[in-house]
């Protein structure tokens, strides 16, 4: 008894809940329940030590990510039950059993370990959409190797910044990938992350081709896919608070930041989520279009439905080559049940008009998700009547790489709320999102504010690497108590959430997260500039594009030239999805007294709204300030645009 007491005391002593950010006793229960349902190797002693602003979730417990996205379906005897459907461009497509997968990830792990690969060790992987892309990830994880993905459409640039943070011991990647009928020369990109560094690493090369490629001595590796097909190895229980990966995000530092994410927690929020929400089973065929560099191909393009043992599609290119069919004809082709795309591709295929939908049969779509941007309620229609024939529920999914996992969607897997063509309906179970004004208390319905998130839940980041003052300062620090998310939103008089786009300097061009800090540093390499604004302006398809004011030094002159070399500076740098739309180039940039560019003055000077209440367009400046541009409009506008 006396020892019970103690052991009370002492779990309460330890189990530490903020005042400020507490978890309920009802939502302990739930979170434990759900985390009973993953494969631990060793129970947790305390479900959730809160620390704010960092959470631990399942305290002492072990697991493994890639144990329960294989393993476990294996020992039920589902070895031989498909877990990709891999498909491409050129036509070639195969499958792969979880057997299969199974084999290819120990073979890899064990391979990547006589490499000198373990645990904790920070892994780069720089892969198209293929199998061998989630080999790579379930490798890393098996070996407790923390993996850092970068979009393959990244530059260089971008490669070696997340080599240099994380000091990643080996990058991972194919001598090509093939997008939009074009070849790309993957291994010549990272060749070139690696000039001039004087880290040891080693490049693990994965070869689709028979053409000879570079090798440097020492440093680059071929993998042989190893004839034998029984190489195992154990997979290392890691414990739950240990870090499964490192994803880098923009926001608004100069620099990306890596967001940091948990085993345990990540893993029992992300298979709850993708229940609760799609309604997932192992008997669903699923497709989420997004790319494994970005946390949707995370969280549900991988984790989430190998654990609940369905079948993935995967399919390498543009979504439009080899013609704009191409998608549809997948979706007949393999059965999908749960589609999952962003807003920027369901308004390209909107504009193709009527025959675009012909010939392929969508009948076996249950549920369409959405996600990355705000959905207009046109597309939200469209999707709901051509893609999803009216029998098919819309789910806008609100999220963020921080999150881990869906944060405000509706729940096709369980009760379903009525849905309302453009609102991401309600918090999931066990998150208490609220809407409040720059003091951080509560607006009222129909008034615009800024998102918070009130509780802990466990999917969220643990962390950013390398920098945990930034971490603090950035989610926790501007209200008290709360996670703030970055972005305006508004709750209707029934309570549904409506996602209106970010609050800070952070511009979504396709759904893709680019700083404008980022931007604007990387256009003030260019000798001639002197100073530069970077904004996100409307567009039709993107949702947003990036726009960029520049004032130029003392005797450098406007030409076309100029404007092709700092387009070009941001293509090489951070990658064409990042390419400005126009340039503008001004005698001086509007700022409020205290310095700030007020760029949301801008993007309301190039959109040509009619600004109403002009005193809510910055948060820094007077009514006279912004008067003042207003009236030298012309500045920015008309007659300097190259
Ligand atoms: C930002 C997070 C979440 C995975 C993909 C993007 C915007 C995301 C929605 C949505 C309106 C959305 C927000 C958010 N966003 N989903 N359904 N409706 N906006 O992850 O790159 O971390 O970006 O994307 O602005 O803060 P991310």
């Amino acid at each position: 008894m006396k020892h019970g007491i103690f052991l009370i005391v002492l779990i309460s002593m330890i189990c530490r809940a903020d005042m400020n950010m507490s978890l309920g006793e009802q939502d302990s229960r739930m979170w434990e329940t759900q985390a009973l349902r993953l494969p631990w190797f060793t129970r947790w002693s305390c479900i959730l030590d809160m620390q704010e602003p960092y959470a631990h979730w399942f305290v002492g417990g072990h697991i493994n990510a890639s144990y329960a996205c294989l393993d476990i379906h294996i020992k039920n005897g589902k070895k031989n039950k498909t877990a990709i459907y891999w498909t491409n461009e050129q036509g070639g497509s195969g499958t792969v059993t979880y057997q299969e997968l199974y084999q290819d990830v120990n073979s890899f792990a064990k391979y990547m370990r006589s490499c000198g690969v373990g645990f904790g060790d920070k892994v780069v992987i720089y892969m198209p959409m293929i199998p061998e892309a989630v080999v790579a990830m379930l490798a890393c994880a098996r070996l407790g190797a923390i993996h850092v993905v970068v979009f393959s459409g990244f530059s260089s640039q971008a490669i070696k910044d997340r080599i240099v943070d994380t000091q990643a011991k080996c990058i991972i990647t194919c001598d090509v990938s093939y997008y939009r009928g074009k070849i790309l020369n993957l291994k010549s990109i990272v060749d070139q992350a690696l000039v001039d560094s004087d880290l040891e690493r080693k490049v693990i090369l994965i070869k689709r081709t028979q053409e000879p490629v570079g090798l440097v001595p020492e440093r680059d590796l071929i993998y042989a896919k190893p004839e034998v097909k029984n190489l195992s190895l154990d997979p290392v229980p890691v414990e739950s608070n240990h870090p499964l990966f490192i994803l880098y995000t923009s926001g608004t530092t100069g620099k990306p930041k890596g967001i940091v994410h948990s085993t345990g927690g990540y893993l029992t929020y992300v298979f709850s989520t993708i229940e609760w929400v799609f309604g997932i089973t192992p008997e669903s065929i699923y497709w989420c279009t997004a790319d494994f560099g970005w946390i949707t191909g995370h969280s549900y393009g991988v984790y989430g439905p190998l654990m609940h043992g369905a079948t993935i599609v995967l399919r390498e290119g543009a979504p439009d080559w080899p013609d704009e069919k191409s998608w549809w004809k997948v979706i007949d082709q393999y059965k999908v049940s749960i589609f999952y795309t962003s807003p920027t591709a369901l308004r390209m295929f909107m504009r193709l008009g009527p025959d675009l939908l012909q010939g392929a049969d969508l009948s076996s779509l249950r549920v369409l998700g959405s996600v990355g941007e705000p959905i207009n309620p046109e597309v939200w229609r469209w999707y709901h009547e051509q893609i999803g024939r009216k029998a098919c529920p819309i789910i806008d999914t609100w999220w963020q790489t921080e999150t881990g996992g869906f944060m405000i969607a509706p729940t096709a897997g369980s009760t379903m709320v009525p849905l309302k063509p453009g609102s991401a309906t309600f918090a999931m179970p066990g998150i208490e999102a609220s809407v409040v004004d720059s003091y951080g208390n509560p607006v009222p319905a129909d008034t615009k504010g800024f998102l918070v998130i009130k509780k802990p839940w466990p999917g969220m980041a643990i962390g950013i690497y390398n920098n945990p003052a930034l971490f603090k300062d950035i989610y926790w620090t501007r209200f008290s108590g709360m996670y703030y998310a970055g972005d305006y939103a508004v709750r209707d008089t029934d309570g549904y959430f409506w996602l209106l786009g970010r609050a800070d300097e952070v511009i979504k061009v396709a759904g893709h997260r680019i700083g404008t800090a980022e931007v604007e540093s990387i256009v003030l390499e260019h000798q001639s500039v002197a100073e530069n604004a970077a904004i996100g302006i409307s567009d039709p398809i993107k949702g947003e594009v990036i726009v960029i004011f520049i004032v130029l030094k003392h005797g450098y002159q406007v030409n076309q030239e100029l404007h092709d070399q700092i387009i070009n500076l941001v293509r090489t740098k951070i990658g064409s999805f990042a390419t400005p739309k126009e340039i503008y180039c001004v005698e001086k940039l509007p700022k409020t007294r205290s310095g700030k560019i007020m760029r949301r003055l801008l993007k309301t000077l190039i959109e040509g709204c009619l600004i109403g209440d002009i005193s809510t367009l910055e948060d820094d400046a007077s009514v006279e300030e912004i008067q003042q541009v207003l009236q030298s409009a012309d500045l920015y506008i008309k007659r300097v645009r190259i």
